[in-house]
């Protein structure tokens, strides 16, 4: 029999203990911590995800363990996992939060939950954690080092917070840890050699996008475990160890966008690597022929650095590649034929002159290709290298090809019309060779190309009309070239037109009144012998260009274009100068019927085209007066209509184009009052001159600032070739009114030539009569 005191005692005891950790005691506990969060609530973000509340955690259910996100130890009612994932809780967590007094915590996983403020040090006495998740929150400050005290952990994720400072040194403790995310902070690096050294059951490492700038531990054969590491996006610096690449079980590595240099060496390694991303880094050196230990390869990514030599023979072992991208490097000699059967390669902005043209097999040369399989091709941008020659021949075999481009080379020859064959073809770019001879009829069957830019090459003759058959063409470009031919209104199938370039070639005759391109929202015919008059409605149809885009979102642009696989640019004179566009820039809006024959009058229904930027209609030989309905273009950024025959007065309602920054209204026969506006007072003189009789350029024309005559700095020197143009135009101005002025011009040339010329603009200036250039 137990002495009853003794029971009595015992009993007490149990008493208290039981209550300490009774399941009263732990239901109470997260009633407190739901109470931490008083805006609690179920919360629906547009566009982003749901978020719950703690609304099932109330009295009237009194099993806290059914509670949403609560498991229990089934025998002693313990809570031993929190997960409350996407619960809005938009708070902060206090350092005395109750969450301390559910001892047995095993899991705490408060991911997505509008968390702010710190981590309080305090949760390092959760000392049973082995699964903690605060990630897609507001966290800031440092990492507390008591985290550090969590030895059991062996999933950690701090992911997607604002944390920064280092990473403690205590995480060196950590050495059950897997898993390890503290991508998206702002964290600036830590004593990694120590921390990593000791996390050697790490398997996923992710310190992608810190600001980590820091060097790599030159041993990590340590992390014996290691199968994906992720630090892209940080500032580390040095070398790549060779020993991170002889870990055995690695199987991806992302280490894209930081500083790493030197040359790289991957040792005798035979990893399970399938993934290896070292772009936008400062490497250089060759690619080491280890690279063939890696046998699993199948996506290689060392885009943006500065790797050189050739690409080693040893990546034809290589057989379950798929992806390789090579761009931007410093890359030379032959691109090697066993790469054309990937389904992407980008070797575009290297130095390699010319491509393999037959096949190795077993290291002897074969010229026939036939045997080998390129079924699986689908992507191939050699753009911007220094291939010479004709059109590789190995072409031919790539009937499956999406994507090709070649642009930016020196190759010369003829297109080949093997491409007739190349039913998939969503984007051919040639852009920028030497190719002569004709566009041949490919495009019979080419009923998914979005993109033809055969632009800046020798190309002559007329027009395929299989054209007709592209209904998916978006962006048609044969700029600068020799075609001859009529307008191409026949193309009027080709409904998602978009943007259409037939700028610099020799096309001529009328543009049909009929075509219709509904989609079209760039057209540049620009230097052309077009010639003939407009009805005065011709763009009454120009559906795409009368809408306005408030922004460049595709969705308020009206756009249907599909994603493109690659970022392309389109260049096209611009205020003046020859400008490159992102070609998804769905905004911009232009039209370009420059340098051609017109005649007639401009017609009244470009005011109907209220989404255009850019409008030029220089160099032809239009007549009549301007139309006023320009004035609509709320969104006009450049208007040139120079060079023509203009009569009249300049409208007055353009000077309400608040967005103008661009005009030229010279070498017209325009008179009268000039419309007083911001846009047109900051215009250059030379805009106007050249007129018949324009008034009211005082201010435009005589804004010079003027310096002392006596001061030459250097200053004034720069400002040569920005005012030249208008220096020049007074020199015209000056011959106009004769021979007294003429001695000004010689005194003129002196100061030009010793960068005075500015003084001598202000002293030309007071010797004029104010008021109107005229200069014929
Ligand atoms: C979130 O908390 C802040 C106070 O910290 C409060 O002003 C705000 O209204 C809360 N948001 C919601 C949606 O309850
Ligand atoms: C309390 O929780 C239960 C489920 O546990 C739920 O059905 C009930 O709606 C909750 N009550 C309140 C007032 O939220
Ligand atoms: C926790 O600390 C806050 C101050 O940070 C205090 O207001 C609150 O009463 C404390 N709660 C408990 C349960 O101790
Ligand atoms: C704790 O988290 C781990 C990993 O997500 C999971 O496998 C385990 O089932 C969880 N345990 C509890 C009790 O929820
Ligand atoms: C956490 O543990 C430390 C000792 O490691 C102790 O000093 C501190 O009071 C504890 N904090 C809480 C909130 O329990
Ligand atoms: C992160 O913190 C910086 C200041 O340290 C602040 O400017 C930024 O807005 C914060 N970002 C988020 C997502 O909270
Ligand atoms: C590394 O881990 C060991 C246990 O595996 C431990 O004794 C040592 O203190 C750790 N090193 C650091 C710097 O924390
Ligand atoms: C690298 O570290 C491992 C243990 O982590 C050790 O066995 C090996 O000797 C080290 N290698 C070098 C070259 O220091
Ligand atoms: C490549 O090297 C040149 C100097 O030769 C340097 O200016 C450039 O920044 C380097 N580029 C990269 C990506 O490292
Ligand atoms: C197109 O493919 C067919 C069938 O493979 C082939 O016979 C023909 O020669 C190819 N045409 C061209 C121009 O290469
Ligand atoms: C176009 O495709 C059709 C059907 O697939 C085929 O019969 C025809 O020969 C192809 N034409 C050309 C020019 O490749
Ligand atoms: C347009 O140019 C063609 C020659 O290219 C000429 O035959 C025709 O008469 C011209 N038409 C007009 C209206 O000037």
């Amino acid at each position: 029999m137990m002495n009853p005191s003794r029971s009595y005692f015992i009993f007490f005891f149990s008493l208290i203990f039981n209550t300490l950790a009774s399941p009263t005691h732990q239901r109470d506990a997260l009633l407190e911590f739901k109470n931490e969060f008083p805006f609690n609530a179920p919360v629906s973000v547009p566009d982003v995800y749901i978020y719950t509340s703690l609304s099932s955690w109330n009295t009237s259910s009194s099993d806290h363990c059914s509670w949403d996100g609560v498991t229990c130890n089934a025998n002693s009612g313990e809570v031993i996992s929190l997960f409350l994932e996407n619960t809005y809780l938009n708070g902060s967590l206090k350092a005395n939060t109750s969450l301390l007094k559910l001892h047995h915590l095993q899991n705490l996983t408060l991911s997505s939950c509008d968390l702010s403020g710190e981590i309080p040090s305090s949760l390092g006495n959760l000392s049973h954690l082995k699964h903690l998740d605060l990630g897609g929150n507001h966290l800031i400050g440092e990492i507390p080092p008591s985290i550090g005290n969590l030895d059991q952990l062996t999933f950690m994720r701090l992911e997607s917070n604002n944390l920064s400072g280092n990473i403690p040194s205590s995480f060196a403790n950590l050495n059950k840890l897997s898993h390890l995310t503290l991508s998206e902070n702002q964290l600036s690096g830590g004593d990694l050699p120590l921390i990593l050294s000791n996390l050697t059951s790490l398997s996923e490492l992710d310190l992608s996008k810190n600001h980590i700038k820091s060097k790599l531990p030159s041993n990590m054969s340590g992390l014996h475990n290691l199968e994906v590491f992720a630090a892209f996006g940080n500032s580390f610096l040095g070398n790549i160890p060779t020993s991170l690449f002889m870990i055995p079980l690695l199987q991806k590595v992302f280490l894209s966008g930081n500083q790493f240099e030197g040359p790289l060496e991957f040792g005798n390694t035979s990893s399970e690597l399938y993934l290896l991303d070292l772009s936008s880094n400062n490497l250089f050196g060759p690619i080491p022929e280890s690279i063939s230990g890696f046998l699993k390869l199948e996506s290689l990514d060392l885009s943006h650095n500065n790797f050189t030599g050739s690409i080693p023979r040893s990546m034809s072992k290589l057989v379950s590649l798929q992806l390789v991208d090579l761009s931007y490097n410093k890359l030379e000699g032959q691109a090697p034929s066993f790469l054309w059967g990937l389904s992407s390669l980008k070797l575009s902005h290297n130095s390699f002159s010319s491509s393999e043209e037959s096949l190795v097999v077993n290291g002897s040369h074969s010229d026939d290709l036939s045997s080998y399989s390129f079924q699986r091709s689908s992507q191939v941008d050699i753009g911007s290298n220094s291939l010479h020659g004709s059109l590789p021949r190995w072409i031919c075999k790539f009937t499956s090809l999406i994507f090709l481009d070649l642009s930016n080379n020196h190759l010369s020859g003829s297109i080949p019309s093997c491409l007739m064959n190349f039913t998939a073809l969503g984007d051919i770019l040639l852009r920028n060779n030497s190719l002569s001879g004709s566009l041949p009829e490919i495009f019979t069957n080419a009923t998914k190309l979005r993109t033809l830019d055969v632009s800046r090459n020798q190309l002559s003759g007329k027009l395929p009309k299989s054209l007709i058959n592209c209904y998916s063409m978006e962006y048609l470009n044969l700029k600068g070239n020799k075609f001859k031919d009529m307008f191409p209104s026949w193309l009027n199938s080709l409904r998602e037109l978009s943007v259409l370039f037939l700028g610099s070639n020799a096309f001529y005759g009328p543009i049909s009144s009929h075509f219709r391109f509904p989609s079209l929202r760039v057209i540049d015919i620009s230097h052309n012998s077009f010639n003939g008059t407009f009805p005065q409605n011709y763009f009454v149809k120009w559906r795409e260009m009368s809408i306005v885009c408030v922004n460049d979102s595709k969705h308020l642009c009206n756009v249907h274009m599909g994603q493109y696989l690659f970022d392309d640019s389109m260049d096209m004179m611009y205020k003046g100068v020859d400008t490159k566009f992102p070609r998804i820039l769905y905004a911009f809006k232009a039209i370009d019927f420059s340098g051609n024959k017109f005649t007639g009058r401009i017609p009244k229904s470009v005011g109907m085209l209220e989404g255009l930027i850019h409008v030029n209609f220089s160099r032809n030989a239009f007549t009549g007066s301007i139309p006023s309905s320009l004035a609509n273009l709320a969104n006009l950024e450049a208007l040139d209509l120079s060079h023509n025959k203009l009569s009249g007065t300049i409208p007055r309602d353009l000077a309400r184009l608040s967005f103008l920054s661009y005009l030229d209204f010279s070498h017209n026969f325009l008179q009268g009052p000039v419309p007083r506006s911001t846009q047109f007072q900051s215009q250059h003189c030379s805009s106007f001159e050249d007129n018949l009789g324009l008034y009211g350029l005082e201010e435009i024309c005589g804004q010079i600032h003027a310096p002392e005559p006596t001061s030459g700095d250097s200053q004034q020197s720069e400002e040569f070739s920005s005012q030249s143009e208008e220096v020049l135009s007074w020199i015209a101005a000056a011959i106009a009114f004769g021979p007294g002025v003429f001695c000004g011009l010689v005194i003129g040339y002196i100061f030009f030539t010793s960068h005075k010329h500015v003084w001598f603009m202000e002293k030309l200036r007071r010797n004029l009569p104010g008021g109107i250039i005229t200069v014929r």
